[in-house]
This record gives C-alpha cells, structure tokens and sequence, in this order.
C-alpha cells in the first residue's frame, strides 16, 4: 500500500519524507489555501517546491471546470515538473479531460469520488488515480470503506489498472481498514500516518527494557 500525504505543508511533506515511508502528495485547492498560497504563479512555484521534496507523485488539481481550460491548465501543471499528476474534478467534462490527457500519457487523479459508478466512468476514461473521499462520506453517516471494498471489486473484475487513493483519511483506524480492502493508496494527514506508530504497550515495554538496562550498567 503507498502512503500519500495530503498537505501543502512544505515543512509536514520534508517530515513524512524524512520518516522514509512517503511515496507521494496529494494537494486540492483549499490545502493551498489554508498555507496562503494565492496567486497562479505562487500555487506553481509551490508545486515545484512539494517535487523537489518528494520523489513520487504529486497531484496538482485544476480550477478550469470546462474541457478546453482543463486541458490548457493540466498541460500548464503536468510541464512544470515529472512527478505532477493533473488532479480532475468529477464531472462529464473532466472525464473528457481525463481520456485527454490518458492518450497523451500525462497521468491524473480523478477527485471528488463519492459513488461506484463515478469511479467506473473514470477508469474507463483511463484515470491513473481515483479519489473516493472516506472521510466526507463518513461524515454524511455513509460507510466510505463499503465503497471503497465496492470500487475494489469492480476495478479487480475488469482488471482496470486505474488505482484506488483512498482519500479523506481521518485517523489511523482508517488506514488500516483502507489496506485490510485492498486500496491501492491512501491520503491524509501525517498525524494519522505517525499515529499508527503508538501502543502504549510499546511504550511501557521500552520504557522497561531501558530501566533494566541502566539498573544492570550502573
Ligand atoms: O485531497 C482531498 C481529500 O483528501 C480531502 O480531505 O479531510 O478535506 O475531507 P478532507
């Protein structure tokens, strides 16, 4: 299972990277908003920045909702550096989009997920990623992981090679449910990745080794 991390957060991505687990970044507008982010060539000088950071990919989303202006602002994104995926919105023009940009070999992550059939419709376009969102879905007391383990068995029957990036993710209990039904990838926050390092146990028996330890070297 890859492990993306889901910020624009230069000094979070450097610690995810630093652990040595990350594999990739996933970014949506608002993550670029909430570091202050603003203006167009700020947003794609901070693309670079995430990519020279991490050696894996890392999904860049376009603001244009109609085809043309996907397509000329996914070109913009995917030139910038090699590990951009051109994140597209779910709607009938991103599927289009996404089946442009399949045919030119650039590689996307086809967001906003919330249904079986909208990830369907984005294999068959030939997304790289889809992005169920576990977590929204949760919030609106629908069980996220069930359509995940739905898109699981659909994907496995027609052997799509599109990947299931888990996103969303709230806390460790989430990862660990993803890689139980077979997702692909996960995204989230890094406190949930360095969370599923703690058990008390853990800490209470190394505690205890270090206590005999310094008992016995006096
Ligand atoms: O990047 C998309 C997704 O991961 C958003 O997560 O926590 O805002 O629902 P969240």
């Amino acid at each position: 299972m890859k492990f993306f991390i889901d910020t624009a957060n230069l000094a979070e991505i450097k610690e995810a990277y630093d652990l040595g687990i990350l594999d990739g970044v996933t970014t949506n507008p608002s993550l670029m908003a909430k570091e202050g982010i603003t203006g167009a060539e700020n947003i794609l000088n901070h693309y670079v920045a995430i990519c020279n950071i991490v050696d894996g990919p890392v999904s860049a989303e376009v603001i244009a909702t109609d085809f043309e202006g996907m397509v000329r602002e996914g070109e913009q994104l995917a030139a910038l550096h090699k590990n951009i995926v051109v994140k597209i919105p779910m709607i009938l023009e991103g599927i289009k989009a996404i089946k442009y940009f399949a045919s030119k070999g650039i590689r996307t992550n086809c967001t906003l997920i919330f249904s079986a059939g909208q990830a369907l419709l984005a294999a068959k376009a030939g997304a790289t990623y889809i992005s169920p969102f576990l977590g929204r879905l949760d919030d609106v007391s629908t069980d996220g992981i069930q359509l995940i383990q739905q898109i699981r068995v659909i994907y496995d029957n027609y052997a799509f090679d599109t990947e299931i990036l888990a996103a969303s993710v709230r806390h460790p209990m989430h990862i660990i449910h993803c890689a139980e039904i077979g997702a692909d990838v996960m995204t989230g926050p890094l406190s949930a990745i360095k969370a599923l390092a703690k058990h008390p146990l853990t800490d209470l028996g190394l505690q205890q080794f270090l206590a005999d330890y310094a008992k016995g070297n006096k």
